[in-house]
């Protein structure tokens, strides 16, 4: 499908949707919310597509939030509304994709774009890049589950404080501080083959991709389960360990080890 917003890119495997708003800093419009609500579900039906790496068009910004000019005159039905789709369409639609989503954070990831970011199963930062959540400073707070997954991620007391500062942090803190996985020098040019971020993104994807994808689905939907309310996660998991044993992907890996080969997880796709 033809994206307005988004540039879409397949290489071997790999899957790089870049959001292309770049003089609006690649903020979260309802249209973009829906045109990356679609490219997701292509993405999961495409079995050539075996990670995916989200990234923002420009070297400033990952994205610099959701689009303030098109909720700043919303009532109250109409902001829950926008939380309820965007959690929907987006956010919990990332994390509970059935392949890994890596977010390449290329510059200002804030408000929605640090959600983005936080829904993406691993991040990955250049340098340059500066994440926080400025909500409060509008009069809102996170609504596309930043003050579920922050806590999540750096603790609740870290995340309180930068819920109430509004502040930004640099991108070696928010490694201190487990928010992102990896930290790269900024990229010197526009090429992306030069590009350090997509390089170490397609890097942790080469060690993705030689491992089952059928488990890796499965791996997903253990460790959500674990941070879903009312789900038992340790139960989530025997089930999913179970069900595995049924797969091809069993067979094969299990079978490749025996044999003192390496494992082909390409013959299932
Ligand atoms: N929503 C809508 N437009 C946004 C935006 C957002 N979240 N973030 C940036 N933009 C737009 C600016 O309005 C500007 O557009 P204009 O040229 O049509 O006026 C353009 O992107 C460039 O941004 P600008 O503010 O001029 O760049 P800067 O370098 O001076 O500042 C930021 C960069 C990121 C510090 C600043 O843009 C900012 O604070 N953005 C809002 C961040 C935020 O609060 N996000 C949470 C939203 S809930």
């Amino acid at each position: 499908m033809a994206y307005q917003n988004l540039l879409i890119a397949d290489t071997d495997g790999i899957r790089t949707i870049t959001i292309n708003r770049p003089d609006q800093l690649n903020a979260l419009n309802r249209a973009t919310i829906a045109e990356l609500d679609q490219a997701l579900n292509e993405a999961e039906a495409d079995k050539s597509v075996r990670v995916l790496i989200i990234t923002g068009s420009g070297a400033k910004a990952f994205v610099a939030g959701a689009d303030i000019k098109e909720f700043a005159h919303f009532s109250v039905e109409e902001g829950k509304m926008l939380s309820a789709e965007g959690h929907k369409q987006l956010f919990d639609h990332v994390e509970r994709l059935n392949k890994p989503v890596i977010a390449a954070v290329n510059g200002f990831a804030l408000g929605g774009g640090l959600e983005l970011a936080m829904s993406c199963h691993l991040r990955v930062a250049s340098a340059n890049a500066k994440m926080g959540l400025p909500e409060t400073g509008l009069g809102v707070i996170p609504g596309y589950g930043g003050t579920q997954r922050l806590a999540r991620l750096v603790g609740k007391g870290k995340a309180m404080e930068m819920i109430f500062t509004a502040g930004m942090i640099k991108a070696d803190e928010a490694l201190q501080w487990g928010l992102v996985n990896h930290v790269v020098p900024q990229a010197e040019g526009p090429d992306a083959s030069g590009n350090p971020l997509l390089a170490k993104c397609a890097e942790i994807a080469a060690a993705i991709m030689k491992n089952s994808p059928t488990a890796l689905a499965a791996a997903i939907r253990a460790v959500n389960a674990g941070f879903a309310p009312g789900v038992n996660g340790m139960q989530r998991e025997i089930e999913e360990f179970g069900n595995c044993f049924g797969t091809a992907d069993f067979v094969e890996g299990t079978g490749a080890f025996m044999e003192k080969r390496k494992a082909d997880f390409t013959g299932a796709l």
